[in-house]
């Protein structure tokens, strides 16, 4: 079958995505900073070049997917979100690109289905995906306030849907295909720390597809979004955004496509 890279596959979305791919006979290379493949902090430069180098070495005649998936939520400072889920995902991606050609292979991004909503800072999504400039980013980052996280963390999974749709026709012209996948609050470790007041903040949209139930989607779920887009009963579908979410996302924005 084939090989796969993930990142973040130890725990949560990304062990989903793991479990899914093994069973299924493939073999999956896991970069993570904790029981990975290759240990590797990837909010560092150096942590996504001793990745990078790592896959290379192990696989150079290519690999068939890439599945840029680690990432922290809004509880992190802003500096790591940024550098973990917009800068690991996008120098990953790029690292890896030649591997993915050798095979004609596809990537999944994880995103989120807060990229839509009023928390998103568009010009700290323009700073990001329009300046790219880390170390700047990292400088200015310093200086936001804790009670600003969740406009970080929206925007870096913004500016990371952005970025995707934006160079994908450019990979679409090597053969490859990049998309994202933008899930919905979903039980993970991730979200297993809340306090009660962000579990409520969480939780005040209910899911539609639920009947409105008040809960958060299963680490499976997204894992068959992402599964799906990186195979290759996906071969038709390039620079998308597939928000798995429930039908949240419908339902606060029903007359945008
Ligand atoms: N859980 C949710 O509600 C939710 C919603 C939308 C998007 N997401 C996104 O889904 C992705 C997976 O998150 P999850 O919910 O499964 O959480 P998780 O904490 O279980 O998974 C994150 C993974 O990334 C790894 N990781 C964290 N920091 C790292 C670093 N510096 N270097 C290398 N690896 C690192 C962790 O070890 C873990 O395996 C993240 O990008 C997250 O932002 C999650």
């Amino acid at each position: 079958m084939g090989i796969y890279v993930i990142t973040g596959g130890t725990t949560g979305i990304g062990a989903q995505v793991r479990k899914q791919l093994t069973e299924a006979g493939n073999e999956v290379f896991n970069i993570d900073y904790k029981d990975g493949d290759v240990c590797a902090d990837l909010s560092t430069k150096e942590g996504r070049q001793k990745a990078i180098d790592a896959v290379k070495e192990k696989y150079p005649d290519g690999i068939d997917g890439l599945i840029c998936n680690a990432g922290v939520g809004p509880t992190a400072p802003a500096a790591k979100i940024f550098a973990l889920n917009f800068f690991a995902s996008e120098q990953i991606a790029e690292g890896l690109r030649d591997l993915l050609k050798k095979k004609q292979g596809a990537c999944v991004v994880t995103s989120s289905n807060s990229i839509t909503n009023q928390s998103v800072r568009m010009d700290w999504v323009d700073m990001i995906s329009n300046v790219m400039d880390e170390d700047r980013i990292m400088e200015y980052a310093k200086d936001i306030p804790p009670q600003l996280q969740p406009s970080a963390y929206s925007s870096s999974k913004r500016a990371l849907a952005r970025w995707v749709r934006r160079i994908s026709p450019s990979w679409a012209y090597d053969g490859l295909r990049i998309n994202a996948v933008a899930p919905g609050n979903t039980t993970t470790p991730m979200t297993q720390g809340l306090t009660d007041a962000q579990m409520d903040a969480a939780l005040l949209i209910p899911i539609p597809t639920r009947y409105g139930r008040r809960e958060f989607l299963d680490a499976e779920e997204i894992a068959n979004g992402i599964v799906f887009l990186v195979s290759k009963k996906a071969s038709g579908v390039n620079g998308i955004v597939m928000f798995v979410d429930g039908g949240i996302d419908a339902l606060m924005r029903s007359e945008q496509v």
